[in-house]
C-alpha cells in the first residue's frame, strides 16, 4: 500500500491536486472536508454540529473526524493506497492516523506540503467564494480564521511527521499541471510500482 498526505494550508491546491493523483496512481482520496460536507448536505447531527464550527473556521473535533476517517479506512479493504486532503490537522489526529494504519500493517509514506503565501489563499478563496457556495469561502473573516487555526493547530503536524523524514515541501503557486508535474516526481521517487500496486 501507499499511503500520502497532501498537507497545506485553506486554498493551497489540496483539493484541486488531490483529484489529478487519484487519477494517476489509482489512490483512495480521502478528504474529510468533502466527507463533513457530505454529512452538512444529509442534514445529519453530526453535519449539523460540524457546520457550525466550519462557518466560524473552526476545526470540528478529533473525534469526529478520526472516526469518520477509521469508517473509511474500513470501508475501502481493497485500496492500493490513501490519499490524506484536509487530514490530519492537529497532532492527535496524526497519532491517530498512525495507530489506525499500523493496525492494518501500512503506514504513511510521505507527506507533500503545499507552500503558498497567504496573500495568495486569500485571493484564491475569495475568487471561489463567488461560486462556489461554501460558506467559509466568502467571508474575509472565516478565511483569515481558517488560516489562523492552520497556523496554531495544524501546522504542528508537519513537525510530527519531520520526524519521521517523511516532509516534502513543495511550491504551490504556479500552473496546476506544473506543481503536479512536481508531486507525481515526488510520488515516484517513492514508489515501485510492481510492489506499492500502483499504476503509473
Ligand atoms: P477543507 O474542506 O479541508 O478545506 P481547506 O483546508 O480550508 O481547504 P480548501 O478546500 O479550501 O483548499 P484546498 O487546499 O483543498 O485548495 P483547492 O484545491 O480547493 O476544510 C473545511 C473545514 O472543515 C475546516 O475549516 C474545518 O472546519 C473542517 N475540517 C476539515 N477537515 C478537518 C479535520 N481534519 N479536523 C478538523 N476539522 C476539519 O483550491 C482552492 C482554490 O484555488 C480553488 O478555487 C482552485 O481552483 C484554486 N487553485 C488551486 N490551485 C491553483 C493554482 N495552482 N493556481 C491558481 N488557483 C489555484
Amino acid at each position: 500500500m501507499f499511503n500520502l498526505i497532501l498537507f497545506g494550508p485553506p486554498g493551497s491546491g489540496k483539493g484541486t491536486q488531490s483529484e489529478k493523483i487519484i487519477a494517476k496512481y489509482g489512490l483512495k482520496h480521502l478528504s474529510t472536508g468533502d466527507l463533513l460536507r457530505t454529512e452538512i448536505s444529509n442534514q445529519t447531527p453530526l453535519g449539523l454540529e460540524a457546520k457550525s464550527l466550519m462557518d466560524k473556521g473552526q476545526l470540528v473535533p478529533d473525534e469526529v473526524v478520526t472516526g469518520m476517517i477509521s469508517s473509511a479506512l474500513d470501508a475501502n479493504p481493497g485500496a492500493k493506497g490513501f490519499l490524506f486532503d484536509g487530514f490530519p490537522r492537529t497532532s492527535a489526529q496524526a497519532e491517530a492516523l498512525d495507530k489506525l494504519l499500523a493496525l492494518k500493517k501500512t503506514s504513511i509514506a510521505v507527506m507533500l506540503a503545499l507552500d503558498v503565501s497567504q496573500e495568495e489563499l486569500v485571493k484564491r478563496l475569495l475568487k471561489r467564494g463567488e461560486t462556489s457556495g461554501r460558506s467559509d469561502d466568502t467571508n474575509e473573516n472565516v478565511i483569515t480564521a481558517r488560516i489562523i487555526e492552520y497556523h496554531n493547530k495544524t501546522a504542528p503536524v508537519a513537525e510530527y511527521y519531520k520526524k519521521y523524514n517523511k516532509v516534502v515541501t513543495v511550491k504551490g503557486e504556479g500552473t496546476v499541471n506544473d506543481i503536479f508535474n512536481v508531486l507525481s516526481h515526488e510520488i515516484e521517487q517513492r514508489t515501485q510500482p510492481k510492489e506499492a500496486g500502483i499504476e503509473k
